[in-house]
């Protein structure tokens, strides 16, 4: 609840306010600016500081392994993917290559498959995103949380921990892992995401060994690097824990995904071969199905968009369309009947 009366720094009007500045709200933001929307997006932290920038970026739409009911959201994604990459490198100016082509997809006792299947690396993509956001009139406040969102005839208005308020008629939750806790303080909710840890490592690949695909089973992905500033190296993952937000690395994990990855090209179970350059760990969101959250939230002008687990790079640009269609009360042309933000939901 917003005291009345209590000091107020500055009062804006912004057609929807994004709290997070993941890739999921940052996409969206995009978007939406490009439909003519006045967009304002509030992050705790920085900008894609966090799963944005640890995932590996495989576009793995067709890795067998995803959900029956990701295909319609996947497909449109891969379809619009050029385009989004077009639109970001276009206001930036800066790159964003495609890191591969083909994925070879190991199956558990049978032949691998060869899928057509880009990569990208998110780092790139964040820089680029980033240069592209500040190209536009889209807000972007860092290092702040919302302290309350207040229900009004005209629509809601949130106020920061600074003080300062905005009215908007939308406000869209992208807040990643950090959704439970967000929907908790400001709307008495908490949803039903959780952090799921993803340790992972970069290794260096020397000349003779390089290669130019993924190499994914349903336990391990190496997937090269082959242009832009980590060009010559190659990236394992991933662990799959819950160990809330811890994001420590551990030694006996990374050799773990070595060894996995050694059963796929033995010569990475080497540390002289492939020396590591780094390792992190990322937080995935995830909900009880592992399947996304999509759609309109519990109050009047709420909106999710949250829950991507591993598929948050794949999934950006869709969830970018539906949700701006949806906040402009259009149908998306997905149906997201399986994502509802409330499935987990029961009245008290
Ligand atoms: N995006 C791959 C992973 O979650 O490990």
């Amino acid at each position: 609840m917003i005291p009345p009366g209590s000091p107020t720094v500055s009062r804006t009007s912004r057609d929807v306010v994004i709290l997070g500045a993941g890739l999921i709200g940052l996409a969206t933001a995009l978007e939406l600016a490009n439909r003519g929307a006045s967009v304002t997006v509030i992050e705790r932290d920085r900008m894609l500081a966090a799963a944005s920038t640890a995932a590996a970026g495989m576009l793995a739409a067709d890795d067998p392994c995803n959900h029956d009911s990701l295909r319609g959201l996947s497909r449109l994604s891969i379809q619009r993917y050029p385009e989004f990459l077009h639109r970001i490198e276009h206001l930036s100016g800066l790159p964003i290559p495609f890191q591969t082509e083909t994925t070879l997809q190991y199956m558990a006792g049978g032949p691998a498959l060869r899928l057509q299947e880009h990569s990208i690396d998110p780092r790139q993509l964040a820089s680029s995103l980033s240069a592209a956001i500040r190209a536009t009139a889209i807000q972007v406040v860092e290092k702040t949380r919302v302290s309350a969102i207040e229900a009004k005839l005209s629509g809601n208005e949130l106020r920061l921990e600074d003080g300062s308020c905005f009215s908007t008629g939308a406000i869209l939750f992208a807040t990643g892992a950090w959704t439970a806790e967000t929907s908790n303080a400001l709307v008495g909710k908490p949803l039903s995401v959780s952090p799921c840890k993803g340790q992972m490592l970069r290794v260096r690949i020397s000349p003779p060994r390089s290669f130019q695909e993924v190499h994914r089973s349903e336990r391990i992905y190496i997937v090269p690097r082959t242009h832009g500033p980590q060009a010559g190296t190659a990236v394992i993952g991933a662990t799959v824990e819950e160990a809330g937000f811890d994001t420590t690395v551990c030694g006996r994990d990374l050799d773990g995904l070595r060894a996995l990855a050694a059963a796929l090209l033995p010569w990475l179970g080497s540390a002289e071969e492939a020396p590591m350059v780094e390792s992190w760990a990322g937080l995935r969101p995830a909900t009880p199905d592992l399947l996304p959250m999509l759609g309109a939230g519990l109050h009047r002008g709420h909106f999710i968009a949250t829950g991507h687990y591993r598929n948050g790079i794949l999934l950006a640009p869709a969830t970018a369309i539906v949700m701006a269609d949806l906040i402009e009360g259009k149908s998306p042309g997905v149906n997201l009947s399986d994502f509802s933000p409330l499935r987990f939901h029961s009245e008290p």
